[in-house]
């Protein structure tokens, strides 16, 4: 699939930042407030804080406080209906702070806001939500938002087109350890069950020196660990002229001085091979960790899903990058009750799983997405028998990540040390591949590294002892 790469000029988001300062005399003398509630994945949340950096220059102060905001923005996610149904509950709710202050603006955003159907229920049903715009629309909020103000009308802003790239948005993050960093946008792949590739459109990559600048920004800024981003991101660079790669982008990255980590993820098991595997064993900075979604095991729903492999050749993977890395973490994606996936379906799932032996795994029921492929076909299990089939995936599992825990106890793990635990006194870090590791300790600790030994586990997460 060739498509025409659409970058956003410089020129175009100065006059986005020119916007900004003009709202920003609008607001003289006083300290307005914004909101932004994030709903889905990690890109929803990168978004998120470009809109928070968007708004920071407007002169916005966050808060979470629905009735002190002046703009409150809702970044939705449509993988599936529950995410959907939450939203939808939330916008509901945002009804009595619009009716307390109708100058208030509503705005939403995110994948929700690209599918045609669920513009025009905000359009008919949910009045008070003055501003929808579309994922590849971000870039111009500020435009947006001062239409919104100056035409004292509705906008609705879906967007067309096959996405762009814009450089240069302004962004507040939310943490100071961990840090997103997105390297491309989009999705390619059309698994037929799936909503991403027509809300978040055609893959496009960023170029390699501003994702670097990036990275150096970061490191410089004293962030631990770097999260690269994309939906699938062994084919970043595709669409660039240079021959730019996922390899090669880490090991330029890996090569930035400094203490950090390096993450990405997703990784689609069609193109994840080789190159990648050696990049990861040769870096030092590397997380030896690969999320490689299985989504089934059984190679009759693999092919109706359009996954383009099966399970001997997923199997085969698996061999090779335990092999070139050996020590690596790997978490999957399971999804439970495909339309017509049968009782032996399933059971080739839980045999490519007995194999495996994941160190984790996110287990979804699949959900209807209108619009995409699978959605038209006949689906004769009942929600009980999928449940079913779901709580033994998930029995199954839990046992297989308690039993990769206990090996670990007793070892020494060099982890990071990234925030507090809801618990008082705690602290979570982060184990080489990846895994939440519980310990006693100080704030003061966070953003450093260290050595922990390993005293207990549970399902979810290591217990470890500082030494
Ligand atoms: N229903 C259930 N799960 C889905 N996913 C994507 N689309 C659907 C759907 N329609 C899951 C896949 C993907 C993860 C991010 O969400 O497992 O890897
Ligand atoms: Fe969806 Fe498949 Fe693309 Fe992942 S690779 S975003 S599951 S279409």
């Amino acid at each position: 699939m060739r498509i025409k790469r659409t970058e956003i000029p410089a020129a175009e988001i100065a006059r986005q930042l020119a916007i900004c300062a003009d709202l920003r005399q609008r607001f003289e003398g006083r300290a307005p407030l914004a909101m932004v509630d994030t709903f889905g994945c990690q890109q929803n949340e990168d978004d998120s804080e470009k809109l928070r950096g968007y708004l920071a220059e407007m002169g916005f102060g966050m808060t979470a406080d629905e009735f002190a905001a002046d703009v409150i923005v809702v970044n939705t996610c449509a993988v599936r209906e529950h995410a959907e149904l939450r939203v939808f509950g939330r916008l509901g709710a945002l009804t009595h702070a619009k009716k307390e202050d109708p100058r208030r603006i509503v705005a939403v955003c995110g994948c929700m806001a690209r599918q045609a159907h669920v513009v025009e229920k905000i359009k008919q049903s949910f009045r008070h939500v003055d501003l929808v715009f579309g994922p590849d629309e971000l870039w111009r909020f500020p435009e947006l938002i001062d239409t919104v103000l100056a035409k004292q009308t509705r906008v609705f802003a879906p967007g067309g087109g096959d996405g762009c790239v814009a450089e240069g948005l302004p962004r507040l993050r939310s943490d100071k350890v961990r840090a997103w960093l997105s390297v491309m946008n989009g999705c390619n792949n059309f698994c037929t069950y799936c909503i991403v590739p027509y809300t978040r459109l055609r893959e496009r990559s960023r170029r390699p020196e501003d994702i670097l600048g990036e990275a150096r920004r970061l490191v410089a800024a004293g962030y631990k660990e770097i999260t690269l981003l994309g939906q699938n991101v062994n084919s970043y660079g595709r669409d660039l002229e240079n021959g730019a790669g996922f390899a090669r982008l880490i090991r330029e990255i890996d090569a930035i001085p400094g203490e950090f980590i390096l993450r990405f993820m997703t990784s689609h098991p069609k193109d994840a091979g080789g190159e990648l595997f050696t990049a990861m064993r040769e870096s030092g900075k590397c997380e030896r960790h690969l999320h490689l979604p299985l989504q089934s095991g059984s190679d009759r729903i693999l092919r109706a899903m359009n996954r383009r492999y099966d399970a001997a050749g997923y199997l085969a993977l698996v061999d090779r990058v335990r092999a070139a890395v050996p020590d690596i973490v790997l978490t999957t994606d399971i999804i439970v009750g495909f339309p017509g996936e049968t009782d032996a379906d399933f059971e080739e799932t839980l045999r490519v799983i007995e194999k495996v032996r994941f160190d984790a795994m996110f287990t979804f029921i699949y959900s209807r997405r209108a619009g995409t492929p699978a959605a038209e076909l006949p689906d004769p299990f009942t929600r009980e028998e999928k449940q079913r089939r779901f709580d033994r995936l998930l029995e199954i599992q839990n046992a297989i990540s308690e039993e990769k825990h206990r090996a670990c106890v007793g070892r020494t793990l060099r982890v990071l040390i990234d925030g507090e635990d809801r618990e008082q006194g705690v602290l979570t870090a982060r184990s080489p591949g990846g895994r939440l590791v519980r310990l006693a300790g100080g704030a003061e600790l966070i953003g450093r590294f260290a050595d922990a030994e390993i005293t207990g586990f549970s399902t979810w997460a290591l217990r470890g002892r500082l030494i």
